[in-house]
């Protein structure tokens, strides 16, 4: 344990001025990795999620030309804040790299997507039916039904803004979460025949959801498939030709049979594979979380790290704190040593210790490193430097949940939106290219 003698305290001088009489060449190689946005006045962020908006054009684009080549269309699905990665701007990327349709969750998504200018179709598909659907209508938002309570509601809001509405009739087709069962469908179809034939609607689609499209070749694809097929017939021979809609990332590259109409892709839009590792994948991870390094400290051997001192130095060592932790979406369950790694430039060291709140530790080994340097917790996987999918296959879930889960004090900033401000290429989440930090629809933040 370290004492506080003035032993020790003369040791610590020496190592960091020898660790400084190795700094140069490793010290230009880190700030490679630091993001090159940030002019000299303004310091970079302490803690950061670079997205990267050419990864997203590089990975609709990819998309989109499978599912051309079905005939199908493209909707983009941008709920949760575009997985983390900002709706608009990722809505707008995606909608000039091959994407025709963008696709969230909730009623204020589709609002929010619709206030930052973006006027392409929107389909919004999970709502209470007490729900002010108004704004939506008003907004030529379509909507997903998937009961009469649902479908009345919708008409009601129709009639009160002198619209028509676009609707999605959704079929439960195995996945048991939203649509209508086959018991119901034919009393959903029926009044959303008859709200066509006065003009109160316009029947869009049938769509519905597939359970195991991680899959590819599970019999449910099939059996899924067929249900809509017959669902959408019963409409069709009521004279309506709605489109069908039913793929998923995951089926939208592996399953070109299932493309249909249009196409649903939400995480391989972010660059995440939702089947294939990080290596093996065409795809580019948009997201990057970057942390600058808050302190650097030599201790020596036998020096325990963090709460509870799962962690113990087994000789000298050099620490780097890093100020992210589990409120800002770092899982606590990364504990122990090993299971979560950083870059340092080009090198890749261990978080020791417990995740904190607010911050981990990482062993720096012989890699100088200075307060300020910027550390990648993870990002493109280049040069084996962490993923997203390695976090998540640490703690047993999916990326989906890491990227989704940045919050707390992490500043998110969108590159490759708008024009280049003087230190760069960085967007501002609100459009206007005035180079703010880009976040919520313009907030900076989760
Ligand atoms: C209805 C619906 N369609 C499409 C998607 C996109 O799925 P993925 O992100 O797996 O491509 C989602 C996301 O969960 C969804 O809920």
């Amino acid at each position: 344990m370290t004492t506080w003698s003035p032993r020790a305290v003369d040791e610590k001088i020496l190592v960091t001025a020898r660790h400084d009489a190795v700094r140069t060449p490793v010290d230009a190689m880190i700030r490679c990795v630091t993001v090159p946005s940030h002019s000299d006045q303004a310091p970079a962020p302490r803690a950061e999620a670079v997205v990267d908006l050419d990864a997203v054009r590089h990975n609709v684009g990819l998309l989109s030309g499978i599912a051309d080549r079905s005939g199908a269309a493209t909707m983009v699905v941008v709920k949760a804040d575009g997985y983390g990665h900002g709706a608009a701007e990722v809505g707008r990327a995606a909608l000039g790299s091959g994407a025709a349709w963008l696709g969230v969750a909730t009623l204020e998504e589709a609002a929010a997507v619709r206030a930052a200018g973006i006027t392409a179709p929107l389909l919004s598909w999970l709502h209470v039916p007490d729900e002010d659907f108004d704004p939506a209508v008003a907004a030529a938002v379509d909507l997903s039904v998937s009961s009469r309570e649902h479908l009345a509601a919708v008409l009601a809001a129709g009639r009160r803004t002198g619209r028509a509405v676009r609707l999605h009739l959704k079929a439960d087709t195995g996945l048991g979460r939203n649509g209508a069962q086959p018991s119901e469908w034919a009393g959903l179809v029926d009044d959303a025949a008859a709200a066509a034939a006065s003009g109160e609607a316009e029947i869009v689609a049938v769509w519905s959801h597939l359970a195991r499209a991680d899959e590819p070749s599970h019999p449910t694809q099939d059996v899924q498939a067929a249900a809509l097929d017959l669902a959408w017939r019963h409409v069709r021979e009521r004279g309506f030709t709605p489109l069908r809609h039913l793929a998923n990332s995951a089926a939208t590259m592996t399953r070109p049979d299932l493309h249909l109409d249009l196409v649903r892709p939400g995480i391989a839009a972010y660059g995440l594979d939702p089947i294939a590792q990080p290596a093996d994948s065409p795809l580019r991870p948009a997201m990057t979380l970057r942390v600058r390094v808050a302190l650097v400290k030599q201790v020596p051997a036998g020096h325990g790290v963090s709460y509870g001192h799962e962690w113990t130095s087994t000789a000298p060592a050099t620490l780097a704190l890093i100020p992210a932790g589990y409120a800002d979406g770092v899982p606590r369950r990364l504990n122990n040593a090993g299971r979560m790694r950083v870059r340092i430039g080009d090198t890749i060291r261990p978080v020791v210790g417990r995740v904190c709140m607010d911050q981990v530790v990482v062993d720096c080994g012989d890699v100088p490193v200075r307060a300020g340097d910027t550390v990648e917790l993870f990002g493109t996987g280049d040069g084996d430097s962490p993923t997203a999918r390695e976090w998540a296959d640490e703690l047993g879930t999916i990326h989906y949940e890491i990227v989704t889960g940045m919050r707390g004090r992490i500043r998110r900033t969108v590159r490759g939106d708008g024009p280049p401000t003087a230190a760069g290429t960085v967007g501002n989440g609100n459009g206007n290219g005035a180079g703010t930090p880009a976040g919520h629809v313009g907030s900076g933040r989760w």
